[in-house]
C-alpha cells in the first residue's frame, strides 16, 4: 500500500467511523487544518447542538466537550486530550454558586461558558464571550452574579445598569498581558489597530481599539479597512486569521499568549482517538439536564 499521511488516515477513519471533527480557534493549524468546522466557543456549541453524524472529535479544551455532551447526549464526543483542561473553568465550584445563591437570593447567576458541567447546573443562563452583554441584558434581575472570569464579568458591567457581582477566576493567558504591552505593540505598529479579548484586563481593554470574541476578531479583520492588527489573545488565533484574510498583517500583543491546554492535541491523539473512539466525555444525566436548560437559555437569544 502506497504510504498514507496521518491527514489521510484521520480522514479514512472519520469516514468508516461517521465522525465529525470540530476544533477551537486556538488549535495548532495542523488540527485546524484537519478539521470540518473551527470557530469560537459559541460556534462550536451551536454546531455540536446540530451536527448529524454520531461521533464528534472536539479538538479543544474539557469544557467545550462538556458542553457538546450537554447538548448532543445521544451522541459519542470524544476529547483526544483528556488532560486538555482550562484552568479558569476550575476557579469555581457548584457549592460557591450555592453560597453565593444565599448570601444574593433576589441576584439571577450567569456563568461564562469556561465552566464545569456543575456550575452550568447551578446556574440561570450560559454565555460565551461573544455573548456575554446580551445574555446579562435578558436577564429579569437587577442584581447578577456572574462567575468565573472577573474580567469578563467587569467587562459586561460596562455596558448593564444591573449590578455584576463578579467572582475572582482569570484566564493566566489573558490576565497577564498588559498596558505595557499595548504600548510597545503601538511603537511597533503605529498604524495597526489593537484587539483584544474580554478575558484581558480592564486597563489592556481600555488601552485597546477593539474588544471581541476570537472568531469575532477574525470578522473584524476581515472587514475592516485597516491593514495591520495587534491581536490580544491566544495567538493560535492567528492561523485562522491569515488564513481567513490573507491581505492583513496581524501581530501577536504578547509572544508568551500561549494557552498550553489548547495545544495538547495533535494529529497522532486525533487519529488515536477515532481508532478507539476513546476518550469518551460524558455528564451525569441529572447534571446535563439543569446544565442544558442554562445553555439551551443562551441559544435561544
Ligand atoms: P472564545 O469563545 O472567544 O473563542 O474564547 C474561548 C476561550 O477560551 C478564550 O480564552
Ligand atoms: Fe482557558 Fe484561558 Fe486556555 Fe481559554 S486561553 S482555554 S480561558 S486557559
Amino acid at each position: 500500500m502506497v504510504n498514507q499521511t496521518i491527514q489521510d488516515e484521520i480522514a479514512r477513519l472519520k469516514r468508516e467511523q461517521g465522525a465529525v471533527i470540530i476544533a477551537h480557534n486556538y488549535q495548532i493549524p495542523e488540527v485546524q487544518e484537519i478539521a470540518d468546522l473551527v470557530g469560537d466557543s459559541l460556534e462550536l456549541a451551536r454546531a455540536a447542538a446540530g451536527l448529524e453524524e454520531e461521533i464528534i472529535v472536539f479538538c479543544g479544551v474539557d469544557f467545550m466537550a462538556e458542553t457538546a455532551a450537554i447538548l448532543a447526549p445521544e451522541k459519542r464526543v470524544l476529547l483526544p486530550a483528556v488532560d486538555a483542561l482550562c484552568p479558569m473553568a476550575q476557579m469555581v465550584t457548584a457549592g460557591e454558586v450555592r453560597t453565593l445563591r444565599e448570601r444574593y437570593p433576589k441576584a439571577a447567576v450567569a456563568c461564562y461558558v469556561n465552566t464545569p458541567a456543575e456550575v452550568k447546573a447551578e446556574s440561570d443562563i450560559c454565555c460565551t464571550s461573544a455573548n456575554a452583554v446580551a445574555v446579562v441584558e435578558s436577564l429579569d434581575a437587577d442584581q447578577v452574579i456572574f462567575v468565573p472570569d472577573r474580567n469578563l464579568g467587569r467587562y459586561v458591567a460596562r455596558f448593564t445598569a444591573k449590578e455584576i457581582l463578579p467572582w475572582e477566576g482569570f484566564c493566566y493567558v489573558h490576565d497577564r498581558m498588559t498596558v505595557e504591552d499595548v504600548d510597545q505593540a503601538r511603537e511597533a505598529h503605529p498604524d495597526a489597530e489593537v484587539l483584544v479579548h474580554p478575558e484581558c484586563r480592564p486597563e489592556v481593554i481600555d488601552a485597546a481599539d477593539h474588544v471581541f470574541s476570537t472568531s469575532g476578531m477574525v470578522r473584524h479583520v476581515c472587514s475592516s479597512p485597516g491593514e495591520e492588527f495587534v491581536i490580544g489573545t491566544e495567538n493560535g488565533i492567528l492561523y485562522p486569521m491569515q488564513k481567513k484574510c490573507p491581505g492583513k498583517r496581524c501581530y501577536p500583543l504578547s509572544e508568551q499568549a500561549i494557552c498550553i491546554n489548547m495545544k495538547k492535541t495533535d494529529l497522532p491523539l486525533v487519529r488515536k482517538t477515532l481508532e478507539r473512539l476513546e476518550p469518551r466525555v460524558t455528564v451525569p444525566p441529572e447534571i446535563a439536564d439543569r446544565a442544558r436548560a442554562a445553555i439551551e437559555r443562551m441559544l435561544a437569544l
